[in-house]
């Protein structure tokens, strides 16, 4: 029973997970999120993520082990996020990962973050895989803080991108309005939080951006509009920054609202247009950090239901960065035995 270990170390959080393919199941997925460590700055701070890794790598791989019943040399290749992602934090994994090949003679898989997002969607709530869920081809949508694309999947490992962000990803998006009220990092969960408070309504009917047949999206020109109207309503100096007395509760509740429902409108508007664009397209998954987002997702869903395409949410805990994605796609590089050298790199 071939077993592949994940690891994933791209941005801010230190991952491991055990697959079996003969079961088609991860057997553990443990993660480290160095959230608390980065909140205070209000993003990633490359250096401090790099050193957490190489703190945690070891006990959070030792532990998806343990979970899985297994020992280090039970498994028979080690596949590990090789791009794209910070540079330090992605040679932590890699060279761990290469550590565990060489000493083991294993083979090493090389994975891509944005490839093991996307299939994540494969991935049921109890770590079962299931590959009848969606029919091929189909849409995919994978929007996180660091990318927003769109990508027509033509089958296991075979896909395209068909559009994406021309500046700012979704996520950073929240995350970066989110820095200006002052909610804290990552903006997303608690932008949801808010606008749930505020019944989801919009407020302010910020920018949707062009009405035109391309599936590209574009998100500064978002946050640029949402800081002007705060600067309009007097609570954002462009010399001094937040004027914290006129920055209410009621008005964080407002522009949290107004924002998510512009992001939904946005993707809702493309979704349909894929569907025109593509009408071969049986279903649609949504996956990254900001399919977490019920609002956006049951929007989204509604589309397909209306449309007659299967909708298909990566579980919540395969959303965000996890290494679980990362051994489902190692198990079928492994079957078409698609095996890194020792020579891999993070660059490439
Ligand atoms: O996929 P992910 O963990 O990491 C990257 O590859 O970037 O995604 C993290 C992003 C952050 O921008 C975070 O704000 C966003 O996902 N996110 C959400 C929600 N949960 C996480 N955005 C909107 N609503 C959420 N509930
Ligand atoms: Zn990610």
């Amino acid at each position: 029973m071939p077993l592949i270990l994940g690891i994933e170390t791209s941005c801010d959080e230190t991952a491991a997970a055990v697959y079996d393919t003969v079961n088609k199941k991860i057997l553990s997925s443990y993660l480290f999120s160095q959230i608390e460590l980065h909140k205070i700055f209000g993003g990633v701070v490359p250096e401090i993520a790099s050193r957490s890794h190489l703190e945690k790598i070891d006990i959070i791989i030792n532990q998806s082990l343990e979970e899985a019943k297994i020992a280090l040399g039970d498994i028979d290749a080690v596949a590990v996020t090789s791009k794209p992602g910070l540079v330090g934090s992605l040679l932590i994994g890699l060279c761990f990962a290469k550590g565990i090949a060489w000493a083991g003679n294993k083979k090493l898989i090389a994975v891509d973050h944005l490839e093991s997002h996307i299939f994540s969607a494969f991935l049921e709530d109890d770590g079962s895989a299931n590959f009848e869920v969606l029919p091929f081809p189909h849409l995919c949508l994978s929007v996180s803080g660091g990318h927003t694309s769109f990508y027509k999947i033509n089958k296991l490992g075979d896909f395209q991108s068909i559009g994406q962000t021309l500046d700012d990803a979704a996520g950073e998006a929240f995350d970066k309005i989110a820095n200006l009220l002052g909610l804290g990092y990552p903006g997303g969960p608690l932008i949801e939080k808010l606008a749930k408070e505020a019944n989801f309504e919009d407020f302010f009917n910020y920018p949707r951006g062009k009405k035109n047949k391309e599936l590209n999206v574009s998100f500064s020109g978002l946050k640029t509009a949402v800081l002007y109207d705060l600067v309009k309503r007097g609570v954002f100096s462009l010399e001094t920054g937040v004027i914290k007395s006129a920055l209410t509760e009621e008005l964080k509740k407002q522009v949290s609202s107004s924002l998510l429902v512009c992001i939904a409108d946005i993707f809702e508007r493309k979704l349909n247009l894929a569907f025109d664009l593509y009408p071969d397209f049986k279903g649609f998954s949504f996956v990254g950090g900001v399919s977490c987002n019920k609002y956006i997702s049951e929007r989204l869903k509604l589309v397909c239901e209306k449309r007659g395409r299967k909708f298909k949410n990566s579980p919540r805990k395969f959303s965000t960065d996890n290494a679980a994605m990362v051994a489902l796609v190692g198990a079928y590089k492994f079957r078409n035995k698609q095996f890194s050298s020792m020579y891999l790199d993070v660059l490439d």
